[in-house]
């Protein structure tokens, strides 16, 4: 079968078994549909992956690349981790499914307690999904919920950010603030409200920090007090924002943006489906920043990609409203098939205690600062405008001249150009027209680090050559 035979590649020379390329063939793909990506063109130039493993991939015809974006933001172990394996090896000749309907199941519940164990303050109570977009719709219905029963039935608005992303479902496109993923399904659900981004790379006020006085986060108490705070259940945002352009807000911002939510009994939600479990140097960014919010949504790296795995944690305050005797119908109205899935939440336990006790936040911090300090030897380049993010999460802004401030044309959309040809190289990045991110795999050593880094500044400076 396939994984017979993608063992036949040879790691070193990557060498592949050559019938293994007819997976690539038109004749076959032509029945699939990949997100967000025009088949036609995908047929023309194929990436089918037949094996991976540690920071690389190996594609049907044995070609090797480094994935420097972990997936997508997911796979914070690694690939083929060996002790992941071994636990799904291990659950698979026990129990592959318990619904969480009737019942549940061991890996389920060490995995919830796990999760309680590492979540910061008193976020102790934990419902295992199987997305990212299971898990914000999850959370947004829970604050509409822990209202009705908590004495405020008025409040069901959600404000979220403009850039933000959290998922593709209908609740979820309508927390999101992207036009080019949602306007084309409009119209979305209704009580949901936008405010400006702390884009401070690109302030929506035209202001500089810190003499902005970070208008940007007192903006979202003006919005709360202009809807009607009786009527605005959660604030939800991603603590550093990907589709944003890796965003990471003034220090000030997320702090305040507790105490605006707690002036107006509003439920603080981070989205922490991309910022979880190491990613920034710390289990979470609610540690990162100091922050607790009212509830975590997780997903992506809390099974690091060997299991369909998510969660969203909450709050003791916010537990105890759905706590109650039968008769009080006080239970979180809400649930799906495969949630809390044997397989899945194998995974997750394995994962997040590799990252315990590989202690590989510290490695995201150690290895994201190298990375960072590298990407400095580019600076004469002039085409990186700033370096984001925390950890091994790190967005570069990119512009034509970046110590003018002159943009590249936008029909050039350069940051894409270099992705592509990346690709090319047998680099793995996100790429955007006017920003790139890096987010290996936390298990990513110094060379390996510096290996990516190489590739990435070649790629880089080869397009900027025909490009500029
Ligand atoms: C911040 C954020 N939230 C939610 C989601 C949705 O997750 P999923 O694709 O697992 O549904 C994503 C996916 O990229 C995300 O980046």
């Amino acid at each position: 079968m396939l994984d017979e035979r993608t063992r036949e590649i040879d790691v070193e020379t990557g060498a592949a078994d050559e019938g293994l390329a007819r997976f690539a063939s038109p004749d076959l793909l032509r029945h699939m549909v990949l997100d967000l990506r025009q088949m036609k063109s995908f047929i023309d130039a194929p990436l089918v992956m037949a094996r991976a493993e540690g920071i690389w991939y190996w594609d049907v015809n044995g070609k090797r690349y480094l994935d420097g974006i972990s997936g997508i933001f997911t796979v914070n172990v690694g690939h083929a981790n060996p002790r992941v394996l071994a636990a799904l090896h291990q659950q698979i000749d026990q129990i592959c499914f318990a619904p969480p309907l009737h019942a549940t199941n061991i890996p389920a519940v060490q995995l919830a307690n796990l999760v309680a164990e590492v979540a910061p303050g008193d976020i102790n109570t934990v419902k295992l999904l199987s997305g990212g977009s299971e898990a914000t719709e999850a959370a947004m219905k829970l604050a509409r919920q822990y209202h009705r029963q908590s004495g405020n039935p008025l409040k069901y608005k959600v404000v979220s950010l403009y850039k933000g992303f959290h998922g593709a479902t209908l609740g979820a496109l309508s927390a999101t603030g992207l036009s080019r993923r949602k306007a084309i399904f409009e119209p979305t659900l209704s009580g949901f409200v936008k405010a400006m981004p702390p884009t401070c790379h690109a302030c929506p006020f035209n202001l500089s920090y810190p003499s902005c006085g970070v208008t940007c986060v007192d903006q979202i108490e003006r919005i709360i007090e202009l809807e009607g705070p009786e009527t605005v259940a959660a604030v939800i945002l991603e603590p550093i924002s990907n589709t944003g352009g890796i965003t990471t807000p003034p220090v000030e911002y997320l702090p305040r943006l507790r105490e605006i939510c707690d002036r107006h009994n509003v439920l603080l939600i981070f989205d922490e489906i991309i910022t979880g479990f190491g990613r920034t140097g710390q289990m979470f960014a609610a540690q990162t920043f100091g922050v607790t919010p009212d509830i975590i949504c997780m997903g992506k790296g809390m099974g690091s990609g060997y299991g369909p795995l998510a969660a969203i944690a909450f709050r003791d305050h916010v537990a105890a409203a759905f706590w109650g005797d039968d008769e009080d119908n006080v239970e979180f109205a809400h649930g799906h098939t495969f949630g809390g899935n044997p397989l899945s939440s194998a995974a997750g336990l394995a994962s997040i205690r590799e990252i315990l006790d590989r202690d590989l936040c510290a490695n995201a911090r150690e290895i994201g600062d190298h990375l960072r300090a590298r990407i400095q030897e580019l600076a004469p380049l002039n085409v990186i405008t700033d370096v984001r993010g925390k950890g091994l999460l790190i967005g570069m802004g990119l512009k034509k001249d970046a110590a003018a401030g002159v943009p590249f044309p936008a029909e050039l959309r350069f940051g894409q150009r270099v992705g592509h040809r990346a690709i090319g190289r047998g680099l793995i990045v996100r790429a955007d027209p006017d920003w790139i991110a890096l987010a290996p795999p936390l298990t990513i050593t110094r060379a390996e680090a510096d290996e990516l880094f190489d590739l990435f500044a070649e790629c880089l400076g080869d397009e900027l050559a025909v490009s500029r």
